[in-house]
């Protein structure tokens, strides 16, 4: 219980001494209010400034994906090596340990499949962002793409949603078939959608030019890793994106496609966090995956 009377006399103001004001260590983050930086220091590593993302979205639109049949045996085993998991709400619920403790950017875009035309999507209530602990609101935007008007209105909505409640958002740069992954289109694409409020940016690594669509991106950039490389070549590509001033890594197919996932996330870790080359990544990849159990 607190007295009024009878207590230790305070004295030690630091008369002289200015307060400590830090900086944040997020590209173009440093305005954000305190829950909104909270949630990106979970997402991204504040000493390396960087993270490995796993996404395993991909049944919302592709259904049971080679890996990601049972998410039950092939994900929860890689969660320990993530820094922050990409799913659905779905996915979620189903197999991720609460006990994980893991940051979990959510899949709350959604609307149409492969079979049909992809992007033409509506926004989860934020509510169920709030429930599920969200760090991350990830949308679609298809800039360039039949439903570009939708998606970045859609954008607009979760990002004016989240600003009330202080989850930041992550626009998810789709591509569609018609459009060519190139330094410009993406340069393009990823700005637009920065410019329209969100906080972080997912898009693809594209040669020659990624550094620029790095630069001229004013929020940190996450970079999937698209279809299936051969190992060395996808540690390669990660190695290159955050070289040019990729913030990190949000791979999917790249990880859980791999002949031996749970050693492919700790080399692109090698790679995101250590700078390793892509040459010392492929070599832990392959220590880790011949190591007898
Ligand atoms: C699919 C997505 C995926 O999360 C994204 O494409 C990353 O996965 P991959 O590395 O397999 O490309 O947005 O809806």
């Amino acid at each position: 219980m607190a007295e009024a009377a009878g207590n230790q006399e305070a004295k030690d103001y630091g008369i002289g001494v200015p307060q400590k004001t830090e900086g944040f260590f997020l590209k173009g983050s440093g305005h954000l209010d305190w829950g909104m930086k909270d949630r990106l220091s979970r997402v991204f590593n504040p000493k390396s400034g960087r993270t490995v993302m796993l996404a395993f979205d991909h049944g919302y639109i592709m259904g049971p994906t080679s890996g990601l049949e049972r998410m039950d045996l092939t994900i929860t085993p890689l969660i320990p090596y993530a820094d922050c998991l990409m799913c659905t709400r779905g996915a979620l619920r189903q197999i991720v340990p609460p006990t994980s403790n893991k940051p979990v950017a959510l899949r709350v875009s959604a609307g149409s499949t492969i079979l049909t035309d992809l992007n033409d999507e509506c926004v989860m209530d934020i509510e169920e962002s709030i429930r599920l602990n969200a760090c991350l609101m990830a949308a679609m935007v298809a800039i360039g793409g039949k439903f570009e008007a939708l998606t970045i209105r859609n954008l607009t909505q979760l990002i004016d949603a989240g600003n009330r409640v202080g989850i930041p958002t992550l626009g998810v740069n789709a591509v569609g078939k018609e459009l060519v992954r190139d330094a410009r289109y993406l340069g393009l694409a990823t700005r637009v959608i920065a410019e329209n409020g969100a906080h972080v940016v997912k898009t693809y690594y594209c040669s020659p030019g990624f550094e620029k669509v790095a630069a001229a991106c004013p929020v940190p950039i996450v970079v999937a890793g698209g279809k299936k490389l051969p190992e060395l070549e996808a540690l390669q590509m990660a190695y290159e994106a955050i070289d040019q001033g990729a913030a990190g890594m949000d791979m999917g197919r790249n990880v859980f496609q791999a002949e031996h996932p749970v050693a492919m996330i700790q080399a692109v870790r090698g790679v995101v966090h250590d700078n390793l080359k892509p040459k010392a990544a492929f070599d832990l990849y392959q220590t880790i995956k011949n190591k007898k159990k």
